[in-house]
């Protein structure tokens, strides 16, 4: 905190996002929600219980490492891995009750006995081209294997879209088709696993037919829409809000440059304002000169290259901004009392109740600084901005 960069997770955001995706799905559909990478940024542990408290009934991460993460945290409900464990992987996963993807063959791998059976959920590849079985006879093949070890039971069969955001729903309907019919072909051989599923946040919201009997959702349960154009159905609130703190300002000259190769030549006496928020922090260079930072209730230019740990802003249109103001990079705009208090010289716990009561009680009027605008400036989306957040950025959580 002394560095005056941190972010503010609002547990209770993603609680509320959950409890409404859950309101979508029939009483009998169950909801994993993908907590891997670090729950999107906003923390695995806090996400996962969060959205627990909202109705989750299961955890996707992406590999057996940030299963074992939840699970010693002490969360009892099922983890998926949605990505490969190698066949050494799986006397862990069973006896921490993780259950895996058979997205290829363990049969040419060592595997080591155990005493527990692993949980595996098999793949298809219906038009992801990423992982699974292309071939619902060779899928069929493998699960009867599965089916046939004791020390192995198959739950679930799924696979992952790639398009359910998309207006046009070819490649949608085209996946949902290939999908079916593997379904089929698998019961003919006997393979009926208990779980069925295929949605992602996109498919969940988009329509109830994709439901199946348990849905997968990450980027909506933390409040961001899977692309910005999606039209949502149901309210979801951001989760996270990122700021920084006004380090130094100074005026500089015409023909004055600004930052690291000198990318930014002023044309105008401009007041430069630096803040404490760079690359390695998960604001990238490619944002450097052509993204803004919310300043007083105005977007203010990045000028310059984005540096390591920090980076400059144009604050000569910004009525009023002072040296160790509050800039919001994205989320709820900063509480103007922020910038008349000086809570950051005050012991951690007086410091976060200040931060977390003036948040809380500013939500409703203050506008959110939209993350979908920064990630197009990026030239990419939200999730990528969410999860390159740098652990070095303090977290103050709250459940509001
Ligand atoms: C297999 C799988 N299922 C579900 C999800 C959640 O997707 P989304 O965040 O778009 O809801 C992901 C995320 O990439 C995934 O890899």
């Amino acid at each position: 905190m002394f560095r005056g960069t941190f972010a503010v997770v609002n547990l209770q955001a993603i609680t509320n996002n959950v409890r409404t995706i859950k309101g979508l799905l029939r009483p009998s559909t169950k909801l994993l929600v993908a907590v891997k990478a670090d729950g999107y940024g906003h923390g695995a542990v806090p996400a996962a219980t969060a959205a627990l408290a909202g109705g989750a009934d299961a955890l996707g991460v992406a590999s057996l490492e940030e299963g074992l993460q939840i699970r010693t945290a002490g969360i009892e409900v099922p983890i998926l891995v949605f990505g490969r464990v190698s066949a050494s992987g799986l006397p862990i996963a069973a006896e921490y009750d993780i259950s895996v993807t058979l997205t290829s063959d363990w049969r040419n791998e060592q595997i080591p006995r155990r005493s527990k059976a692993v949980k595996v959920h098999l793949k298809l590849d219906t038009g992801m081209s990423r992982l699974g079985y292309t071939d619902a006879e060779e899928a069929a093949d493998i699960a009867k294997w599965v089916m046939s070890r004791e020390d192995m039971n198959l739950v679930g069969v799924y696979s992952h879209l790639a398009c359910a955001d998309a207006p046009d729903d070819t490649h949608l309907k085209g996946q949902v088709g290939r999908f079916e019919q593997a379904l089929r072909i698998l019961a003919q051989h006997g393979v009926r696993p208990r779980l069925v599923h295929l949605a992602n946040s996109a498919g969940t919201l988009r329509n109830p037919d994709l439901h199946y009997d348990m849905v997968r959702v990450g980027v909506s349960a933390y409040g961001y829409p899977p692309s910005p154009d999606f039209t949502l159905s149901v309210h979801l609130q951001p989760a996270l809000s990122l700021y920084a703190r006004i380090q130094r300002l100074a005026v500089i000259d015409v023909g004055q440059t600004v930052g690291y190769g000198a990318t930014f030549t002023a044309t105008r006496r401009t007041r430069v304002a630096t803040i404490p928020i760079g690359y390695a922090d998960g604001y990238f260079r490619i944002l450097s000169n052509r993204s803004e930072v919310w300043v007083n209730g105005f977007y203010a230019p990045v000028i310059g290259n984005v540096c390591m740990d920090q980076l400059m802003i144009d604050v000569t249109d910004i009525p009023e901004v002072k040296p160790l103001d509050w800039v919001t990079v994205y989320g709820q705009a900063v509480p103007q009392i922020w910038n008349q208090v000086d809570f950051s010289s005050q012991p951690d716990a007086v410091r976060t109740e200040f931060v977390l009561e003036t948040f809380t009680e500013t939500a409703a009027e203050s506008p959110v600084v939209s993350l979908d605008r920064l990630a197009k400036q990026a030239g990419t989306i939200s999730y990528e901005l969410m999860c390159a957040i740098s652990p070095r950025i303090p977290k103050i959580y709250f459940e509001g």
